[in-house]
């Protein structure tokens, strides 16, 4: 299957079947999670935790069972690095027929910190349950994702641009580029609260990423909607590779005049 369909099929599941996942296949995730690695070199460290051992949970989650957990070295770079590797193994969990949801702010951090053995100068941003999705949500999931239109993405031109910030970059203007399936791939991307933080400038055979601040989503150890940028970059990335180009990811600020609360993340060069 071709990256876009796989993440088009992807939706954050809140409500699951209430039994333990097949030991192989856990097993398989496990192995996977090992060795990921991202284009900032920064390993990001995954627990696997039985739900009922150690007393775990989320408010927004019914019929969890087992949880992982994604712990980072604090250090400049970390979340992007942390959105990138944690997606990574989140799309194979759904690759392998599981459901998955990002939970950034539903839980109780300091319950999973020291169920992670997190040590000084580590950061727990996130975790996941992870598990059968059940044939129905819940009524709060259903009233969740009505909250944050969680079915709903902007439009390419509010998001992607050309050369600069004033030019917004149409659907067929991307087709046009052969970038129109690496862009979608971003656009139908989790994002905290559905916030949608990533602005991707193309120039030439380089797309610069930009994070559109949110009031309210960084405290002293992370900013998490740079974590949502680590996952836009590897949506990006992915659904070139699956292209055949090849793509490297660099770090200098081109000459671009962002508008106020948008920051400079990273470029891809393909
Ligand atoms: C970094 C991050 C943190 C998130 N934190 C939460 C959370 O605390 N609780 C929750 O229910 N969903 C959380 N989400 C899931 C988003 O609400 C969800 O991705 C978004 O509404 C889009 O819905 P979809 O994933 O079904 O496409 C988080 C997503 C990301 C990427």
């Amino acid at each position: 299957m071709e990256f876009l369909d796989l993440v088009k099929s992807r939706r954050s599941v809140r409500t699951f079947d209430g039994k333990m996942i097949d030991d192989k296949v856990l097993n398989e995730l496990k192995d996977y999670g090992e060795n990921i690695e991202n284009p900032y070199g920064i390993k990001v460290r995954f627990v696997f935790l039985d739900a009922k051992e150690n007393k775990l949970s989320s408010p927004v989650i019914a019929g969890d069972t087992l949880y992982i957990s994604a712990i980072v070295k604090k250090d400049e770079h970390a979340e992007e690095a942390y959105g990138y590797s944690f997606e990574k193994l989140l799309i194979k969990a759904h690759e392998l027929g599981l459901g998955t949801v990002w939970i950034g702010g539903a839980m109780q951090r300091d319950k999973f910190a020291a169920a992670s053995n997190v040590s000084e100068g580590e950061i727990l941003p996130c975790v996941s349950p992870i598990g059968t999705t059940a044939n129905s949500m819940s009524i709060k999931e259903k009233l969740m994702r009505k909250g944050v239109k969680a079915d709903k993405r902007f439009d390419f031109e509010k998001l992607f641009f050309t050369k600069n910030f004033t030019a917004p970059l149409s659907e067929e203007s991307a087709k046009n580029l052969d970038l129109y399936k690496a862009l979608e791939a971003i656009r139908v991307a989790p994002s905290a609260v559905n916030k949608q933080p990533w602005r991707i400038v193309i120039e030439d055979n380089a797309a610069h990423f930009y994070l559109r601040h949110d009031k309210g989503y960084a405290n002293d150890d992370f900013d998490m909607q740079k974590i949502d940028l680590g996952i836009a970059l590897y949506h990006f990335e992915q659904q070139l590779l699956s292209e055949g180009k090849s793509v490297s990811l660099e770090i200098t600020s081109p000459d671009i005049q962002a508008p106020d609360g948008v920051e400079y993340i990273a470029t891809y060069k393909f």
